[in-house]
């Protein structure tokens, strides 16, 4: 039987698929190469195929039949907030449409395994300390509403056709298992930085007037091979009873802006002075992940801090090539 891993040319579907491979699982790659690179896949089967397109439906039950496929691992999704608020269309359409078209399929073939990549981005501004699966979800953006219905949609296969699934919430994701694998995009703070420094401006802050204990905001950075490693956790705990499980993915540690950067500096040697600008729109001060049940319900932890996330990053980047900048 196969994995098949959608968006498994991505920044952490990579990992993911690099992690099946070297347990001798047989891998399907689905993908749109829109920010998926080809040569991430290593020795897995691409097959490019954008999930939301108009005959993916079909084109996926082909692929699910000729490889025996049993579980999929979903990553394929637009993931940037600003965009989102101005395209919602587009994006319940790439995000909740390629997962209506990807659920068709498994029910017309009998694939019930899935394993869902869900956000923080679901809970908005939580006013708490960590941040469980009971707080309440409330997004506050286009984006973070198609993962929550995600969630849903899942729960409803679950009842109706017996999907079993598993959701886990990314806090932030930065670092790199493997320097070839690092973040191919300028998306979030870790690439924002070192893409300044890379061109010899300072680096950026977006408000340094919140109320935390540097001003700047609080988020839980999770190393991307760690999260990986949560993927697989959550599927082989699908051989069990447990189905409809979402997990926090996160350290239950945060780090400020202010730290980030600093630790940039450290693993780099550069002169990190920032320049503080206003605030972004729609920045929690602060979101930290407990990750708690996925402790107990899946045996799994963070291995890695901001030290070696950063440090890998940095690895990463001296090895390119050079992330694309996008947006
Ligand atoms: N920031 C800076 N300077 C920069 C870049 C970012 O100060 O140059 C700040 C942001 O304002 C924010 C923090 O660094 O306070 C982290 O920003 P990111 O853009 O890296 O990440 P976010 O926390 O905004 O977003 C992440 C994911 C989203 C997800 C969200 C959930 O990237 O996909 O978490 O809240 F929606």
């Amino acid at each position: 039987m196969s994995i098949m891993v959608i968006g498994g040319a991505g920044y952490i579907g990579a990992h993911v698929v690099r992690l099946l491979t070297e347990r001798g699982e047989d891998v399907v790659v689905v993908d749109d190469l829109s920010t998926g690179v080809e040569d991430r896949v290593g020795g897995a089967t691409l097959v490019e195929l954008d999930v939301a397109g108009t005959d993916a439906q079909e084109r996926l039950e082909l692929v699910m039949r000729q490889r025996g496929v049993d579980s999929v691992i979903h990553f394929a999704a637009k993931k940037q907030v600003g965009e989102s608020v101005e395209r919602p269309t587009w994006y319940y359409r790439q995000n909740v449409g390629g997962l209506v078209n990807l659920l068709s399929a498994m029910e017309n073939t009998g694939v019930v395994r899935m394993i869902f990549s869900s956000s923080a981005a679901v809970y908005g501004m939580p006013d708490v300390e960590l941040v469980t699966e009971e707080t309440d979800p409330r997004p506050i953006n286009p984006y973070g509403q198609t993962k929550l219905i995600g969630e849903w949609l899942m729960a409803d296969c679950g009842q109706s056709w017996g999907l079993r699934w598993s959701a886990l919430r990314y806090f932030n994701v930065a670092g790199a298992g493997w320097p070839e694998l690092g973040d191919p995009a300028v998306l979030n703070l870790v690439p924002m930085v070192l893409d300044r420094l890379a061109r010899g401006e300072r680096p950026r802050i977006f408000g340094d007037d919140y109320e935390t204990p540097d001003g700047t905001c609080i988020r839980d950075y999770i190393h991307v091979l760690d999260l990986a490693h949560a993927h697989l956790a959550a599927l082989d705990q699908l051989d069990g009873e447990a189905s409809g499980r979402i997990f926090n993915v996160g350290t239950g540690t945060g780090a400020s802006v202010r730290e980030v950067i600093d630790e940039i500096g450290r693993a780099s040697g550069l002169d990190v002075a920032a320049d503080v600008e206003p605030r972004r729109p729609g920045d929690p001060p602060r979101l930290v992940a407990s990750p708690e049940r996925i402790a107990d319900e899946l045996a799994w932890k963070a291995e890695h801090g901001l030290p070696e996330i950063v440090a890998s990053a940095w690895a990463a980047w001296q090895a390119g090539p050079r992330p694309v900048r996008v947006g």
